[in-house]
């Protein structure tokens, strides 16, 4: 009941801002690209066919910028087609440029660093004209940043921010700190902390240590629950709540299992309650969501996410997890074409944070895209509704 009431309350807020939304509405959802991207180190395939749903109702993309794109080449670098995100990221980047007159070098580097440092070195003796890169790992593309700023290419940090590097222009992503925000106040609000007696017994699983969004995902989570922590209302039982603690390499699905599987086994397996485990994605939570089949016998926990994947989707609407956070993946590549039109054509660069994003060399000027909080109550109207997934796809 109390849920309900907080989803209904959240749902509205979040409603209400996704009609906002941050770029003036979201671009046309992207068909999957023509002719597929290259993946160059040994993949796995992809986990899900993950193009968004195609809806002819929806506008196309804002093509303002055709006739100044003039066939300008744009090198786009995404870490790996394993993780659905980037699959639309791409597919979405790919089409609004595209529709915007520009020529479009798409790469998905297989979660390999160096797969992706030469990638992104090709891009630049390519000649492309600007390069937008969601790193694998924020600091280990200096060499290659270092090669694009003397070859005067500008370049976009995607989503996640490249660390240690002068070279980086712009930053375009979510408000990540508030991605954290967003599921410690739906933990606090469910269980309502403040009046509620408790205690209560809680885990976390936190993303990839070299991915510089995790840190901020895991501190906006964690700071609203650390005074019932302290208090002793919330009970970390398996002791586990730094983020280095709680990290998952390559957001891996599989180590967040196992992982969730040891702590199952050493704390749980005498029927010790478990009330929530917040997770800071939806790999993750999948990942956690498969130990708990198999070795928990209790009521589900509240398990938190974020993304809105296919298969997390399915799993909130069959009750095993509880909320994501919705990042609609095509109001953040509608923003980044804009933002590359404003730097081609020597506009200003529409931006609304320039404080928040250090990379230990520069603050980088940055646009954040707003979360939106998604559960079983609202997801027809944010992913269905939208486009961005047919009711066939949530099957
Ligand atoms: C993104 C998340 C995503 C994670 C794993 C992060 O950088 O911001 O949306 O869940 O990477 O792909």
């Amino acid at each position: 009941m109390k849920r309900k009431l907080l989803s209904a309350l959240l749902c509205a807020s979040m409603a209400a801002t996704l009609l906002v939304g941050c770029s003036g509405g979201a671009a046309a959802p992207a068909e999957p690209a023509a002719e597929p991207a290259k993946e160059e180190a040994p993949a796995e395939p992809a986990k899900e066919e993950a193009a968004p749903a195609a809806d002819a109702t929806q506008e196309a993309a804002p093509a303002a910028d055709t006739a100044a794109a003039g066939g300008k080449k744009v090198g786009i670098s995404m870490p790996t087609k394993d993780l659905q995100r980037w699959n639309q990221d791409g597919a979405n980047m790919q089409s609004d440029f595209e529709a915007a007159g520009y020529e479009v070098d798409l790469q998905y580097a297989s979660n390999d660093v160096q797969t992706q440092l030469s990638q992104v070195e090709n891009m630049i003796s390519g000649k492309c004209d600007v390069l937008i890169i969601a790193a694998i790992e924020g600091s280990s593309l200096g060499e290659a940043l270092d090669m694009a700023k003397d070859a005067g290419i500008p370049v976009v940090a995607y989503d996640r921010l490249l660390m240690d590097s002068d070279a980086v222009s712009y930053y375009a992503t979510f408000d990540n700190y508030m991605v954290g925000t967003v599921q410690g106040t739906y933990v606090k609000d469910t269980l309502d902390l403040d009046n509620a007696e408790g205690p209560f017994n809680i885990e976390f699983t936190a993303g990839d240590p070299g991915d510089n969004n995790a840190g901020f995902f895991f501190n906006g989570a964690y700071d609203v629950l650390k005074p019932y922590i302290e208090e002793g209302k919330l009970n970390v039982v398996s002791g586990q709540q730094t983020f280095t603690d709680c990290a998952t390499p390559a957001w891996s699905t599989e180590t967040a299992q196992q992982r969730a599987e040891n702590i199952l086994s050493s704390f749980y397996a005498d029927g010790t309650k478990l009330d929530v485990w917040l997770c800071s994605n939806d790999s993750t939570a999948l990942g956690v969501e498969n130990a708990l089949a198999a070795n928990y016998n209790g009521d589900y926990p509240i398990i938190t996410g974020q993304d809105c994947d296919i298969e997390n989707t399915k799993n909130m609407i069959a009750g095993k997890q509880s909320m994501s956070v919705f990042k609609d993946t095509r109001t953040l590549a509608s923003q980044v074409v804009k933002m590359v039109g404003q730097i081609l054509n020597g506009e200003t660069v529409e931006v609304n944070d320039t404080e928040t994003y250090n990379n230990n060399v520069i603050t980088v000027p940055s646009y954040l895209c707003e979360p939106v909080f998604a559960d079983a109550n609202n997801y027809k109207e944010l992913l269905i509704d939208s486009g961005y997934y047919t009711e066939d796809q949530l099957k």
